[in-house]
Formats: C-alpha cells, structure tokens, sequence
C-alpha cells in the first residue's frame, strides 16, 4: 500500500464505539494518532484511549468540541490524513435544539475541512457518514426506488414514523460520560430528533464531498465519505453502544431500540448492517490508497428485520423473539455497495458474523442474560 505506516492522522471523537476501535487499529498499525474528544478531564475516556498497545509513545490527545469548531485545528495541524468521526447529538441536559445541532453538524465539517486545507499537510479527509442519508425513499416519501446506492440522496423534507424511543435512547448514548441520565423530550421532540440526525448526516456529507468539486490548485484535498450501515460487534467501551444494542434488540424485546430497526427499515428499506473491523478497516483502506475522492456505501449485509428475527429464531434458539419483534413480511431491497468492493477493498465479515458478534458483546456485558 502507498501509505508509511508512520505517517500522523487525526481521528475526530476518538473515544466513541467507532473512534476508540479505528485509533485501536491505527496505533496497531504503526500510526502516529492525534485524538480527539471533548472534555480531557474525563477519565474513563482518558484512560481507556491511553492504555491502547502504542499509546504511550503514539498518542496524542486533543479537546475539541463541535460548537467550538476552530478547536480541531490544533489537532489537525501536521497531519497527512483526518478521520471526521464524531458526530453532535441530542444529550442529555442538552441545550442545543436539533435546528442547532444540524448546523453545528455542517459548520463542523466546514471547519474541519479548512483547517485540513490550512495545514497544508493533509491530503485526505475521511468522512464517516450513514447509509441513512442515502434513502432510496422517492421525493413524495411513500415510494422506494428499487435500489440503494451511491446517488441516493434522502430527501431533506423526510417526515419518520419510527424512531422516537429510539432517539431518546440515543441521546442517552452520546451524554458525555459513561453514565447516563434520562434527558426531558416532549412530544414536538419526535420529528426533531429524528430528523435531526438523519438531516445532519445528509446535509454534513454532502458539505464534506463539495470539497471535491472544482478542485483549484490550492484546493489539493481529497474528500471520501464513507456512508456506514449499521455497525455492530465487539467494543472497547465498558457498555453495549447503541448501534450494537440497537442490532440485538429483538432477542432482549426491548421497544426503545428495536425502534433504531424500524427507523432503519422506514428509511432504507431493508437494514443495511456492517461489522466494526469491517467499517474501521474500510476508513484505513481509504486513507491508504495513493488517491481517492468521493462517496462510497459501506455495509456488507442488507437483511430485512424479518429476515434478523428468523436468523435469531433458528441460531439463538434459547431466547424467545417476541412476536411484536419479528417485523413484517417485506421484500428487501437490493443494497449495492461495489463500488467500494471495486476500488479493491474485501469485507470480511457477513450477516452472520456480524450478528453473532453483537449478541456475544451483549453477553459479555451483561444486556443478554446468558441463560
Ligand atoms: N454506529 C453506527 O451504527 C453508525 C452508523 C453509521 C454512521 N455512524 C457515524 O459514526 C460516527 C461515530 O458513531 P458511534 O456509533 O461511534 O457513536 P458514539 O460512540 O456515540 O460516538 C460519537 C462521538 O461523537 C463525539 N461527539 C458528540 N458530540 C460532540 C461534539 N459536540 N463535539 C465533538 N465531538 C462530539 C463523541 O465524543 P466524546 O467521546 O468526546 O463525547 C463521540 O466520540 C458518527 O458520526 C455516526 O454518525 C455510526
């Protein structure tokens, strides 16, 4: 690969599910990884970032937070690659309404991508998207194109049916430590928070990717974004977080989260899913190869949740899938994620996998009882 493995890169929200497992991989690799997280002062994040192998020597921690965009500059500054990760959310006690967090989201990027253009010593910023801001729900939201792929772009007007549990479990997930409090919403809250994330992630990255157009001579920085299924697997977080609840949800019938599937399957169609190595190793696939730009889908199972409660009925046979839980008798859509696949890079992880892993994370921490 075209990449010395001593190279610096930045990841954004470096202490989070995907953030701690990518400067895991990173450090492993050899890497020299400037984090990032909001409050230094947080031991348990501190500490589990700085007791990763090749920390002591080849990790540097800065504080950034999203609303104070210009902080991600010292981070960045000497680095040839930046992984955009962290995301802001509804947390609880937050004061940001979700109009806020949208902008904060986009502003974010925009900050993010000047500063790597400032440094001029990043050449790729990686941009850690979600599938759900490519639907392929029509304009008119009632009808799905026949296919997910690249030029999908969720409408900005989307109204969800789903998701409202969801969201307020969510925001417990992103409150900024590891214990959490139950945040006030009222009922106005539930088109907001779900809109909020899935219009965030769409309008974040498509500002990201404009950085591609017309790029001028001293424009020379490559933005990819990496639009990610749901990911699931192990963690280095002392609790489940959401996403892999979220994939283990009907085996513990637990309403809130379950939510996350039928949001998914509203928005998508069908639940795009990826393992956690698979989603790190496609952002380090990405930062290594010579040149990249542009979009790219990142799931390597596309299963209805029909199709997950019947995986779950007939491999975790010990654990009942309440009714409620099964989803309904749906036809998939067909989720097309080569172009990745043809830039070179091999998932290595299927549904199986994926699914099996989350619920053995469960286990290990105690959200499935191990009966
Ligand atoms: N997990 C999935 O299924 C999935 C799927 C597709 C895309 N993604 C994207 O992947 C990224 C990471 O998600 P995750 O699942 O790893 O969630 P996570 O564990 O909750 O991590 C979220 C990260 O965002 C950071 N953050 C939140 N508000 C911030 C703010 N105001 N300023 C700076 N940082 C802030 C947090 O930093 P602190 O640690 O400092 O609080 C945390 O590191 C997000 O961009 C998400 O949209 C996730």
């Amino acid at each position: 690969m075209g990449k010395q493995a001593s190279a610096k890169v930045c990841v954004t929200g470096g202490a989070g599910y995907i953030g701690s497992w990518l400067v895991k991989k990173l450090l492993e690799k050899g890497y020299t990884v400037h984090a990032t997280l909001r409050n230094l002062d947080d031991q348990l994040k501190v500490g589990l970032l700085k007791s990763l192998a090749g920390a002591d020597t080849r990790l540097v921690l800065f504080q950034a937070d999203i609303y104070k965009p210009y902080e991600f500059r010292y981070a960045i500054q000497g680095c040839e690659f930046v992984f955009h990760v962290a995301t802001p959310q509804q947390t609880a006690g937050s004061s940001h309404s979700s109009q806020e967090i949208v902008e904060a989201a986009i502003s974010g990027v925009r900050s993010i991508a000047e500063s790597c253009i400032e440094s001029q010593s990043v050449k790729r910023l990686i941009y850690t998207a979600s599938v759900l801001a490519s639907s392929p729900l029509t304009k008119d939201g009632f009808h799905l194109k026949s296919c997910v792929n690249e030029s999908n772009w969720t409408p900005s007007d989307i109204i969800f049916t789903h998701g409202f549990e969801y969201m307020r479990v969510f925001s417990l997930f992103h409150s900024n430590s590891f214990h959490f409090q139950l945040p006030k919403t009222s009922p106005n809250d539930r088109i907001n928070c779900c809109e909020a994330y899935t219009i965030s992630k769409t309008l974040a990255e498509k500002e990201a990717l404009s950085y591609n157009e017309n790029p001028g001579d001293d424009k020379l920085l490559e933005v990819v974004t990496l639009a990610c299924g749901l990911v699931g697997g192990e963690t280095l977080l002392p609790y489940v977080p959401l996403s892999v609840e979220v994939m283990f949800s009907q085996l513990i019938g637990k309403p809130q989260t379950f939510e996350g599937l039928e949001l998914m399957e509203e928005v998508m169609g069908s639940v795009p899913l990826v393992h956690i190595e698979d989603v790190c190793d496609a952002h380090i696939f990405c930062m290594e190869k010579p040149s990249m730009r542009g979009r790219f889908l990142c799931a390597a199972a596309n299963p209805t949740i029909r199709e997950m409660a019947t995986y779950f009925r007939e491999n975790e046979s010990q654990y009942q899938v309440p009714e409620e839980f099964m989803g309904g008798e749906k036809k998939g859509i067909a989720f097309d994620s080569s172009k990745l696949v043809k830039m070179g890079f091999e998932y290595k992880y299927d549904k199986k996998k994926i699914l099996d892993d989350s619920v053995n994370c469960g286990r290990r921490l105690g959200s499935i009882s191990l009966n």
